[in-house]
């Protein structure tokens, strides 16, 4: 039996509608095409009508839009459901969510930790376990708290009258008894048979917001889920319950104690979770980055032409006695960073060290009340990364977190923020997010300079001008795509591919080399240009693909070194593909097809080069056949370590 090792991130989402109708069904079904981005191995209902009914199915959504056709549920006055991502054992309909134990069903997005020593004990007591989950554990704890309640009178009053009925009452008591013996994280949602139109919510570590409807109200593990029917939410706090029936939302603490909902606007539009005519998210975020850098870059200079950040707390005085700056983040993002390193160190002359951050806490890494943690992330709840900045703080470093998602875990656990203002990015491949995070990147970079006094006024509205030009050059790129999706149907057999920079082209060549990895499920590795000849040439051989990010060649002692590492490979029978600096004659020369980016500062070029290779591993990817936005075994949100 695996247990606590069957682990999800998922997404979740509730109604309650209160009547006896479908429209529960239709919310939750709605709410959970919208948070598929967040696993999709399996997915489940359970609805509140006469009795509990669940439905559950491996596989994408559409396999439960199937079983709810052929096995269709009753009329319901509320309902629960459930995307779910896996990282152990199969997905399969038994370890898939809701799960149920007596009368109630649950859904559950986290880890419970101890899931292996309460099943021990439950099963003691008589519970039969079907699964492998940790979550049916939560359920059958749950259930045998609600069934012994009025035994326990030291349960507190969860709830009271205003719930207008005592099983949700007892069900809210039961929960928030769970909750002081489950470790380790989670949302769940959960509804009984005995209280009809309500769930029952908690969180902790495991985000949870609720949605103010007309006569219904909303559950979701991201306001994603709701959006489009409301724009009134309520956030749910650490440790904090909710009762949520139609017409009411109770929240109490973790005694029971009733608080005050902390009410909030959404302002995001939910148009970004459709498809605007794209054939896949993927395409219409990758031409969304022209918007999504602009916006990033938008408003950043006060009255006296200074370069202000106003959403950064840290004062500036603080700033100036920075000693290191330790970037973290995972995956593209720590890529993102690997780039600021380059700008922030050559602006500011401060050591930048870029760590990924599963890797950071681990090594007992020199951090002290003069470090800069820079936390980079596009969800704000990469679960890696959350670690790496409790970790920062509690050794008194100072945390910044470049984050897309306002309201997420990292934006609210760090010390300043600097949003990127990439707009909801759907596919699990990051595109949008990556080049807005590279423009707050050098914002942060520029403003460094400017208060430590690196850089002058002037340099640094020359830097911030031809940064403001990059958005038209990226459109340009955009507008000569067809050539790269050309040579990408000729490489969907291949199986594998190189990618090799120098400078800040080998971040952009490892950004590459991730894209068609995750997306076309082909081997793809990114370089070091300089590093091929001390190993990795030895992979070349006839007909290995390779493709250049070719430094430009205003630079000529980083220009010079790529075009010999292409002539080497050359001689070995690469094909040798370019993305390179418009009139690069030298380059055109030696590759087989050159994808072209405008002139722009070398600091910037990321923000160029990276968009062919974003176009080629998405086109390769549609010419193999597959689910470019929902790549196999991959989720968006990564919310376990
Ligand atoms: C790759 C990708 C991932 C994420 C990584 C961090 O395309 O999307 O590598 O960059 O999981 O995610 P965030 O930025 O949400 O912390």
């Amino acid at each position: 039996m695996l247990h606590g090792l069957i682990r999800n991130m998922c997404g979740i989402v509730g109604h309650v509608s209160g009547g006896a109708s479908l429209r529960s069904q239709e919310v939750v079904m709605g709410g959970l095409a919208r948070l598929e981005y967040r696993g999709y191995d399996s997915a489940g209902i359970a609805a509140l009508g006469n009795e509990l009914q669940v439905r559950k199915a491996v596989g994408k959504l559409q396999n439960l839009r199937a079983l709810l056709k052929a096995e269709p549920l009753a009329p319901m006055s509320a309902a629960i459901g459930h995307t779910r991502w896996a990282t152990h054992g199969t997905p399969t309909t038994t370890n898939a969510h809701p799960h149920t134990a007596g009368h109630l069903a649950l859904v559950h997005n986290g880890i419970i930790e101890n899931a292996d020593a309460l099943r021990v004990k439950l099963h003691s007591e008589g519970a039969t376990f079907v699964s492998e989950t940790d979550t049916e554990v939560a359920a059958h704890l749950i259930n045998s708290l609600y069934e012994a309640d009025g035994e326990n009178d030291t349960l507190v009053a969860a709830g009271g009258a205003d719930t207008q009925s005592p099983a949700a009452a007892r069900l809210a008591r039961a929960l928030l008894t769970a909750m002081r013996q489950l470790e380790g994280t989670f949302t769940l949602l959960v509804i009984h048979e005995d209280a009809p139109g309500v769930i029952v919510a908690a969180r902790r570590s495991s985000p949870l917001v609720l949605g103010i409807g007309e006569g219904e109200n909303f559950l979701g593990s991201d306001v994603l889920a709701f959006a489009e029917h409301t724009d009134k939410a309520v956030e749910i706090g650490q440790d904090e319950l909710a009762i949520v029936t139609a017409e009411n939302i109770i929240v109490t603490d973790k005694d029971g104690q009733v608080a005050q909902p902390k009410y909030y606007q959404i302002n995001f539009q939910t148009e970004a979770a459709d498809k605007a005519g794209w054939p896949t998210f993927m395409e219409k975020e990758i031409a969304e980055q022209p918007r999504a850098i602009a916006d990033t870059l938008a408003d950043r200079f006060d009255a006296t032409g200074h370069l202000a950040l106003d959403e950064l707390r840290i004062p500036a005085e603080l700033l100036r006695t920075i000693d290191k700056i330790v970037v973290v983040g995972c995956g593209t993002a720590a890529y993102a960073g690997q780039v600021a390193r380059y700008a922030i160190e050559h602006w500011c002359r401060i050591p930048v060290e870029v760590e990924l951050a599963h890797e950071f806490r681990y090594r007992d890494p020199v951090v002290t009340e003069k470090t800069l943690v820079v936390a980079i992330s596009q969800s704000g709840e990469t679960m890696d990364t959350i670690m790496a900045i409790r970790h920062a703080r509690e050794q008194g470093a100072r945390v910044l977190a470049i984050v897309n998602t306002p309201g997420s875990t990292i934006s609210r656990e760090s010390d300043a923020v600097l949003l990127t203002h990439a707009g909801r990015e759907i596919a699990v491949a990051s595109t949008k997010a990556f080049t807005a995070q590279l423009a707050a990147c050098y914002l942060l970079g520029l403003y460094l300079a400017q208060v430590r006094g690196n850089k002058y006024i002037d340099e640094i509205e020359d830097y911030m001008q031809k940064l403001g030009e990059i958005p038209a050059k990226v459109q340009s790129v955009l507008a000569g795509a067809e050539s790269v999706r050309q040579v990408a149907r000729t490489l969907a057999e291949e199986s594998s591919v190189y990618f090799l920079g120098r400078h800040v082209g080998f971040p952009v060549a490892m950004e590459g080399a991730l894209k068609l990895k995750e997306i076309a499920y082909i081997h793809a590795e990114g370089f070091a240009a300089g590093e091929l000849k001390h190993g990795p040439i030895a992979l070349i051989d006839e007909g290995v693909v390779v493709v250049f990010v070719v430094p430009t060649p205003r630079r000529p002692e980083l220009h010079a070194k790529v075009l010999s590492n292409i002539a080497e490979v050359k001689a070995r029978g690469a094909r040798v593909f370019c993305v390179a600096e418009e009139g690069d004659q030298a380059a055109a020369e030696l590759a087989e097809a050159v994808f072209a980016v405008p002139p722009a500062p070398t600091l910037y070029l990321p923000l160029l080069t990276v968009v062919p290779l974003q176009i080629l591993a998405c086109e390769v990817a549609k010419t193999r056949g597959l689910d470019v936005d929902q790549p196999r075994n991959l989720a968006k949100s990564v919310t376990v370590e």
